[in-house]
């Protein structure tokens, strides 16, 4: 899917107000507990698909007075990625346009190659692994973060609104995405020759009112945007009526007292062979 706001290819989220304003939440704390432990002052460090950059100057910070080093295919996403560093004065931190499919750095370079939600992304996962273990240095740590869209849930459902992971499961599949890869991160790491792979998984929870009232508004203002709607019905993943029903159970949800909603995530951290 391409949307008004990119001719980028093969990326469903788009770059709207209303996803880059869900992106910007993401922390190192919220979004990358599991690499935190292993970070420590002076790292080079390596974001791939690094977005709008609020997790990226937290791995700056974690590494100072290190170098972060942030790439991203969208020109609109590494702007943002260096005002958040210029206002945070973290100025280890540099961002580059680049595709994670074909990184601009030597080999070498890296003591971590991080990325999170950006595997789920780009079709070809062994390129992207191929080119973080290139250019980690030898015994360099990797670490991913994905999603896991079918164990994603919303509570109640009422019978229908957890169709809404399937559909947008399916609209990231027809654009050659990896929906679920989350749970596969171990093979994955395996597969690309990576060792003593650590494989965990998490939940992003939505509870408070203020958090149903949030997420209820992403969904909203994101998956039933005219721009998502045309795209999963000319996909046919989708019908309107289907949407509108969905949108209808999520009103319901989003003023239910019991209202609970949880995105899964698999993480990982492995290591590149020493020589
Ligand atoms: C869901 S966002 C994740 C951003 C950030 N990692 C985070 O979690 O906050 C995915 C990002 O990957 C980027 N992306 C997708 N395919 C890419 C590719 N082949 N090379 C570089 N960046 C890519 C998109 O432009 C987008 O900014």
């Amino acid at each position: 899917m391409t949307d008004e706001t990119s001719g980028t290819p093969y990326y469903t989220f788009g770059f709207s107000e209303s996803m880059l304003q869900h992106l910007r939440r993401h922390t190192v704390h919220s979004h990358a507990a599991h690499l935190l432990p292993h970070l420590k002052p002076g790292l080079r460090v390596l974001d791939l698909g690094c977005g709008p950059g609020t997790l990226s100057v937290g791995l700056a910070e974690a590494i100072a007075p290190g170098a972060l080093y942030g790439v991203d295919m969208e020109p609109s996403q590494v702007d943002l990625a260096r005002s958040v560093a210029e206002a945070g004065g973290h100025d280890n931190a540099t961002f580059r346009v680049g595709d994670v499919t074909g990184l601009a750095f030597d080999d070498d370079r890296f003591d971590v190659v991080h990325g999170h939600a950006i595997l789920a992304h780009v079709p070809d996962t062994e390129a992207v692994l191929a080119e973080a273990k290139r250019v980690l240095k030898p015994g360099g740590l990797i670490s991913v973060r994905e999603w896991i869209l079918e164990n994603s849930f919303l509570a109640p459902d009422f019978e229908v609104i957890n169709d809404a992971w399937l559909t947008l499961a399916e609209l990231m599949t027809a654009d050659d995405g990896h929906p679920n890869i989350g749970r596969d991160l171990k093979r994955h790491l395996l597969d690309a020759g990576f060792t003593d792979v650590r494989a965990t998984a998490s939940f992003t929870c939505y509870t408070t009112e203020a958090d149903i009232g949030y997420f209820s508004r992403v969904i909203e203002n994101w998956f039933f945007s005219a721009d998502v709607r045309s795209s999963a019905t000319a996909y046919g993943v989708a019908t309107q009526q289907q949407l509108d029903n969905l949108e209808q159970a999520l009103k319901r949800w989003m003023s239910h007292p019991g209202a609970f909603g949880a995105v899964a995530y698999g993480e990982s951290i492995a290591y590149k062979p020493q020589g």
